[in-house]
C-alpha cells in the first residue's frame, strides 16, 4: 500500500492560518467520523463521542467563551476578546473528540481513554484521505469545566482534542522527529 506508507511518512499538521475553506461537506464529515471511530476499543465500549463546530455554532461557542472570561477577569482588550470569540472559527471545522471513559469492571479507564486518542489520530488520517488538512488541540477550554459545560461536555468526560479541519492552504515543513536510537531499546532479559 504505497499511498499509505507515504502518507504515514510524511504527514504533517498545519498552523491554522493554513486551515482554508472550504472544510469537509455533511457528506464528507459524515465519511470522515466513520473511519474515524475504526479503532481499537477494548470491550467494544465506544468510550468516545464527537461535537461537531462549524458556522453560527462555533461563533456561538466563541461568544461564550468571552463572556465567561470576560465574567472572571473584567473587561477583555480587543485582542484578548477577538482570540476566544474565534477559537472555533479558526478553521472551517472543528470536530471535538470526547473521552467518555468511565470505571468499568474489566476495562481500564486508560485504555479507554487511549482509545478517544487513536480517534483523534484516525480523524487526522481521515481527513487528510479526503484532501483537507487537520490539527490536534486543546487549549483552555478543554480543561475548564465552564467552558465545557457551554460546549455540552460534562464534568467527568475529557476533550481528547479539538480536531481543527480545513484545506490546505500551504505544504506543510518538516519538524524535527525522534531519533530512534534515542527511544527504542530491545529487552534482553530481567534487569
Ligand atoms: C493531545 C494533544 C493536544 C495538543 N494541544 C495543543 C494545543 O493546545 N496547542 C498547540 O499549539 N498544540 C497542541 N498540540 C500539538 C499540535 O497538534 C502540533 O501542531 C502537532 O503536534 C504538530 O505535529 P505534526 O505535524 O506531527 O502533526 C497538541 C497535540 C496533542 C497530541
Amino acid at each position: 500500500m504505497p499511498d499509505l506508507l507515504d502518507h504515514l511518512s510524511s504527514r504533517r499538521s498545519l498552523p491554522l492560518p493554513a486551515l482554508s475553506e472550504p472544510g469537509p461537506s455533511p457528506d464528507e464529515l459524515a465519511a470522515i467520523l466513520t473511519m474515524a471511530v475504526r479503532v481499537p476499543d477494548h470491550g467494544k465500549l465506544a468510550p468516545w463521542r464527537f461535537v461537531v463546530f462549524r458556522g453560527m455554532g462555533a461563533e456561538a461557542a466563541g461568544a461564550a467563551l468571552a463572556g465567561l472570561i470576560e465574567k472572571r477577569e473584567g473587561a477583555l482588550s480587543e485582542v484578548r476578546d477577538r482570540a476566544e470569540r474565534t477559537r472555533f472559527t479558526r478553521a472551517p471545522l472543528v470536530v471535538a473528540v470526547i473521552s467518555t471513559a468511565a470505571q468499568h469492571v474489566k476495562i481500564p479507564i486508560w485504555e479507554q481513554q487511549m482509545s478517544a486518542g487513536a480517534v483523534c489520530m484516525n480523524l487526522i488520517h481521515a481527513a487528510n484521505g479526503k484532501g483537507f488538512a487537520a490539527t490536534w488541540l486543546t487549549e483552555w477550554p478543554a480543561y475548564d469545566n465552564e467552558a465545557k459545560r457551554f460546549l455540552g461536555i460534562a464534568p467527568e468526560e475529557n476533550v481528547a482534542g479539538f480536531i481543527h479541519i480545513g484545506t490546505p492552504g500551504e505544504a506543510p515543513s518538516e519538524r524535527p522527529r525522534p531519533v530512534l536510537s534515542d527511544i527504542v531499546t530491545t529487552f534482553e532479559g530481567p534487569a
